[in-house]
């Protein structure tokens, strides 16, 4: 059975060469050839998954990280070879999965190679833990020699000379060098640029509430899994109603279903939204209490509010905003933000003499107070945050279109950035609210009264992951 599929697929490539298709193609056949070791792939696969328990994050985060994207690639090709031994007669779809193959083997390869030059840097590793990765280069060499049809490595000597071109063209030499630091807690790399904007609306509001947030719940409800949400400030210091739009377009058009959900009474309470910095996630909103220092949650299936205590010393009451040289933002001391582990709150206190400071807002129920970090970057200094991947990043004003992300704080490593250097394109000189959406990687700015969205690409080197 396995081998009569591999007959179709020289025929296939045959037939991919050639100008046109013709049915009288001749194919060799070498009966010598085997099946593909599915065997093999799955050793692969499973010692991938073992080296990958035997790191700890301490050790090599960014082993941990590549052995993680191979563990990913390998699996996605045992699926996409079985996927292509039963299309043995679709010639149109053989040919498109063979080239889907292809891509895998060279991203396969080329996280091999990083693997590689990663262990040789980090020899604070086991043997045990480098032999394996050894069996496991070995297993995936063995591999690629099964490719018969040589088109793995006749595209692979193209891309690699298409890749170093590159590496040429930027002037960045990969392999040379110096042992690449781990970013945050995602496996594809850090931040790399920002582009948008996609969605540039004012929405139903026509520009009436020029503070405000937008968004995604990361983590939805099922079939509420393309809805978006809006908070607009009713004053320039808090808001009493979250609205929901069951689309994009809705959201465009004004179609709000079902209208405004209370929070609190139009009279300011203490359950009252207090500042723009407001995120969504699991089905609850996160934000500044009104008149208080903490970070109350309105969980929008009991409709009721709990709140935590931040720390003595906490500034609030627009105490320590967010700033540029010309403007201060309104009672911006708090800001909530969502990545892939959760809630956080960025904020300042009188004994981080106004820097900024970041703790891990938790689940329970009421909400408590998780992990804090402290950075050296003062918070007025700052227009606004977000975090992606574990890592804080916070942006300046450089004129009324440039808004520019400068700095990052990785939790993980303690490691702080001053010189991140991407830009972000704005329609509006503000930005008063700004957070990630780990879901689809795109940041939701609100914008002097219109809702923005941009792109988040992450990757290490030229590659983006998006
Ligand atoms: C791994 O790295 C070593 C030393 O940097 C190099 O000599 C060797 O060729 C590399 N092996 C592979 C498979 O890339
Ligand atoms: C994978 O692990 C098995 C059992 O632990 C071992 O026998 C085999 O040699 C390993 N293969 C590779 C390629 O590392
Ligand atoms: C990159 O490597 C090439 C040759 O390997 C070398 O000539 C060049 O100077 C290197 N560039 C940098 C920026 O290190
Ligand atoms: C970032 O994306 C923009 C397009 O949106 C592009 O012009 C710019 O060159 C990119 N920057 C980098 C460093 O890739
Ligand atoms: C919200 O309330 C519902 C019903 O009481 C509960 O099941 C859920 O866990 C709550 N959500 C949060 C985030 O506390």
């Amino acid at each position: 059975m396995k081998v009569s599929v591999i007959i179709p697929l020289w025929a296939l490539f045959s037939l991919a060469q050639q100008a046109a298709p013709s049915k009288s193609c001749t194919c060799e056949l070498n009966p010598a050839e085997k099946a593909f070791p599915h065997d093999k792939l799955q050793t692969a696969e499973g010692n991938a998954t073992d080296c990958n328990t035997h790191v700890t994050p301490q050790k090599a985060l960014e082993l941990e990280s590549l052995l993680l994207g191979l563990e990913k690639r390998l699996t996605q090709l045992h699926s996409d070879v079985s996927v292509l031994e039963e299309e043995d007669d679709g010639e149109l779809y053989g040919v498109l999965s063979l080239f889907v193959i292809e891509n895998e083997m060279v991203e396969i390869r080329q996280l091999m190679e990083k693997l590689n030059s990663t262990t040789v840097e980090h020899q604070v590793l086991t043997d045990d833990t480098v032999q394996q990765l050894e069996e496991l280069k070995t297993e995936m060499i063995k591999l690629e020699k099964f490719d018969t049809m040589e088109v793995v490595k006749g595209r692979q000597v193209n891309k690699q000379l298409k890749s170093a071109l590159e590496t040429c063209r930027i002037g960045v030499n990969a392999t040379v060098a110096p042992t690449q630091p781990p970013y945050g807690t995602c496996q594809h790399g850090p931040l790399r640029n920002i582009t948008g904007p996609g969605v540039n609306t004012q929405g139903e509001f026509s520009g009436n509430y020029a503070y405000g947030a937008w968004g995604r719940d990361p983590k939805p409800e099922t079939r509420k899994e393309n809805w978006y949400w809006m908070v607009p400030l009713t004053s320039s210091q808090y808001a009493n109603y979250i609205r929901f739009y069951s689309s994009l377009s809705a959201l465009i058009i004004g179609v709000s279903t079902p209208g405004n959900i209370q929070i609190a009474s139009s009279n300011p309470t203490t359950n009252t939204i207090q500042g723009p910095n407001n995120v969504l996630y699991g089905s609850a909103l996160y934000y500044n209490c009104y008149n208080r220092d903490a970070v109350c949650r309105f969980n929008l299936t009991s409709k009721s509010v709990t709140s935590v205590q931040l720390p003595r010393g906490t500034r609030y009451n627009s105490k320590s905003n967010f700033c540029h040289l010309e403007d201060c933002y309104a009672f911006t001391d708090l800001d909530l933000a969502t990545d892939e582990s959760g809630v956080w709150v960025v904020y300042t206190t009188t004994e981080a003499l106004g820097n900024l400071v970041l703790t891990k807002v938790e689940e329970t129920e009421p909400p408590t107070l998780g992990k804090t970090w402290r950075t050296s970057v003062y918070k007025r200094s700052v227009t606004n945050t977000f975090m992606a991947c574990g890592i804080l990043y916070a942006t300046r004003y450089i004129d009324a279109n440039v808004e520019e992300v400068f700095y990052s704080f990785d939790t993980t490593t303690g490691l702080e950035n001053f010189k991140v250097s991407i830009f972000i394109n704005k329609v509006s000189p503000n930005i008063f609210s700004l957070n990630y959406n780990p879901v689809d990687q795109m940041l939701y700015a609100y914008s002097n009264a219109k809702m923005v969205s941009y792109k988040a690409l992450f990757g290490y080197s030229d590659r983006y992951f998006s």
